[in-house]
């Protein structure tokens, strides 16, 4: 879910349901399945409300017509359903003490039952199926009860368990807004004369670019004049505020026809900032925040790296690199299985945590188990202040800017690369037994913005095809070594964008099972090696379409120029410039990228807000 709260001027004004609105606006990748603002009215009892099933856009007609009278202070939703179906009355703010007090929330209330319980024992009656409403009620108990609204938010927090950001407004304090959270993220914003809370800084980076992180089981309090934090016992805690990097332009269209289709023609510039002033001459590696010991990461004998969905695809294309490099064991495990397996770690285990919120609840608390057993972990996450950010031992920002659309593109493509600077740096800290190839490669890095551009600028023929596609029901892609994570990434994005049912296979395993779906017709994707890099994979994927064609396939094949062969082999031929091996994903899942998008454009469908996902799924 997103949040966002305001408090302005002392005035009733527009502004603090415009802020709202426009920070839903923006964070309308982290749920669409309806959303909500209340504003609070000074001199009336009462606070102001609307919400909305449905996409932002059914609220924006609502408020159109039914305009809400201006305040002070407001607080904004965008729901990602968990407890509750996406109805107007499980939307968030809940309503409390008679429509004095409002709450919105994040993440999942685990004790809900029990207090739900307490609650109607006492006469509360409950509007909607939600696990929020109780911490609504609750709040409006404790407030009932004598005490201030900042006082009774951190009664409630005390309360509960699970995950949650809570954020309230109460009628009879119309200058503050408050918050709290625990393994859900918030973060503040500091303006002048007014103050803004998000669940990230995309919220306001319009206003603001003076951010505060709130840490863990600490209440906020915001006025139009100051900011002030406790923790769950009330004593002050003093934060250090950052400054976000990120342009306000950037977490806008750019007059494309999507976030998804700007955030593809970002990805050049993603890697190369990702890249740049990274590492100095003796290839050391400076990471952005915290630090582990060179004596430590000298010592790793195993890296496991911890992530889901397409993080964990840029993660499998990472174990390639850097075990090729380091001769370090690197093994990849999506976040949630990896928690409850009992995992072997130890001090020596480097723990790599690939996430481009930084919210992932599963990746979270892969990280802590990670933690607890003594393991180090370095995260390669995309938003600055987010929790894993915050609670990994160190951090390698990727700097791919914002990522609106909710199916990953650029952040795959940065994470790479920043997982191969960790990979290079590692090697170097090793005593690098490949000094010439990583010093080829190292050049080479330099080299892809300007050739994924390329693939851009001759992708015309895949979003042709696409166009031709949109009957198809199943489509499969193949890859092998390197193309293997990209063809289960080809599959992903259509999966998520399409709704067309893909898999991606190891192209070996074709002939141990998935060759029997081949039908006349079926379309298969495959991701080619070079015939430049290890011959004989080449040759034996050529064998693998060879497969699959005698069988009626129509193959669609990504290859590298120059590669003579392939042709014969392709219905559909698309190439991609001549590169080292273990940089080929950067260029080869770009046009897997542009066809699912095209695809699902052509089908009619949001390709930014598929149905029923989130871009940051903060539950486990
Ligand atoms: C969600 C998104 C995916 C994303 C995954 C991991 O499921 O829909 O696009 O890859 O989360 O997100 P993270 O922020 O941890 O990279």
């Amino acid at each position: 879910c997103g949040i966002v709260g305001y408090v302005g001027s002392g005035e009733p004004s527009a502004r603090a349901e415009g802020v709202v609105m426009g920070g839903l606006e923006r964070l309308e990748y982290r749920g669409y399945d309806s959303a909500g603002i209340a504003v609070v009215v000074p001199g009336s009892p009462v606070l102001a409300m609307a919400k909305k099933a449905g996409k932002l856009t059914n609220l924006a007609k609502l408020l159109a017509e039914t305009p809400l009278p201006h305040g002070t202070a407001a607080i904004g939703h965008t729901r990602w359903a968990t407890h509750g179906s996406p109805t107007d009355a499980n939307a968030h703010p809940h309503l409390a003490a008679g429509g004095r007090i409002a709450i919105i929330h994040n993440g999942i209330i685990e004790n809900y039952a029990p207090l739900r319980a307490e609650l109607l024992a006492s006469g509360v009656q409950f509007l909607s199926d939600t696990d929020t409403e109780v911490a609504g009620h609750l709040l409006a108990r404790y407030v009932d009860g004598g005490l201030s609204l900042v006082d009774a938010m951190r009664a409630v927090a005390r309360r509960l368990e699970g995950a949650f950001t809570l954020l309230a407004i109460d009628a009879n304090e119309p200058h503050v807004v408050v918050g709290t959270r625990r393994n859900s993220p918030l973060v503040i914003g500091i303006g002048d004369g007014e103050n803004f809370l998000g669940s990230d800084v995309v919220a306001f980076i319009e206003y603001t670019k003076t951010a505060l992180e709130l840490g863990q089981d600490e209440v906020v309090e915001i006025t139009p004049e100051g900011v002030s934090i406790t923790d769950l016992g009330g004593s002050p805690v003093a934060r250090e505020p950052f400054t976000v990097t990120w342009d306000a332009s950037a977490a806008q269209k750019g007059g494309f026809a999507s976030f998804m289709d700007k955030e593809i023609h970002d990805q050049p510039s993603a890697v190369a900032d990702t890249l740049r002033g990274r590492l100095d001459e003796r290839g050391k590696l400076k990471l952005d925040e915290g630090i582990i010991a060179e004596t430590v990461l000298g010592a790793v004998d195993k890296i496991i790296v911890v992530a889901c969905g397409t993080a964990f695809y840029a993660g499998m294309v990472a174990k390639y690199a850097i075990e090729h490099w380091t001769r370090i064991p690197v093994e990849v495990e999506l976040a949630h299985e990896f928690r409850y397996r009992d995992p072997v770690l130890s001090v020596r285990t480097l723990v790599v945590a690939f996430s481009q919120s930084g919210e992932t609840m599963d990746t979270i608390m892969a990280v802590r188990h990670a933690q607890q057993q003594g393991a180090p972990v370095v995260a390669i996450i995309n938003v600055q202040g987010s929790t894993i950010a915050r609670e990994a031992d160190a951090v390698l920002y990727t700097r791919a800017g914002p990522e609106i659309a909710v199916a990953s593109t650029k952040a795959f493509l940065a994470q790479i690369a920043a997982s191969y600077l960790l990979g290079i740096y590692l090697a170097e800290l090793r005593g690098n037994k490949f000094p010439d190839e990583i010093a080829a490669l190292l050049a080479e890095l330099n080299e892809m913005p300007a050739k994924i551009q390329l693939v851009l600028d001759t992708s015309e023929p895949v979003r042709e095809l696409a166009h031709s596609m949109v009957n198809e029901r199943t489509v499969l892609f193949l890859g092998r070594h390197i193309g293997y994570p990209v063809a289960l990434e080809g599959a992903l994005k259509l999966k998520e964008l399409a709704y067309i049912h893909a898999e991606g296979f190891a192209a070996g395993e074709l002939k141990h099972g998935p060759i029997a779906l081949i039908e006349p017709g079926q379309p298969v994707f495959i991701v080619l090696p070079s015939p430049r890099g290890k011959e004989v994979l080449h040759s034996k994927v050529i064998s693998n379409i060879q497969e699959v064609r005698a069988r009626g396939a129509r193959t669609f094949v990504i290859a590298e120029e120059g590669d003579t062969e392939a042709a014969h082999y392709a219905d559909h031929l698309f190439t991609v410039p001549q590169t080292p091996t273990l940089l080929m994903p950067l260029l080869t899942v770009v046009p897997l990228q542009i066809f699912a998008l095209e695809l699902a454009s052509a089908k009619g469908f949001d390709v930014d807000q598929p149905r029923n996902l989130a871009k940051s799924v903060t539950v486990e």
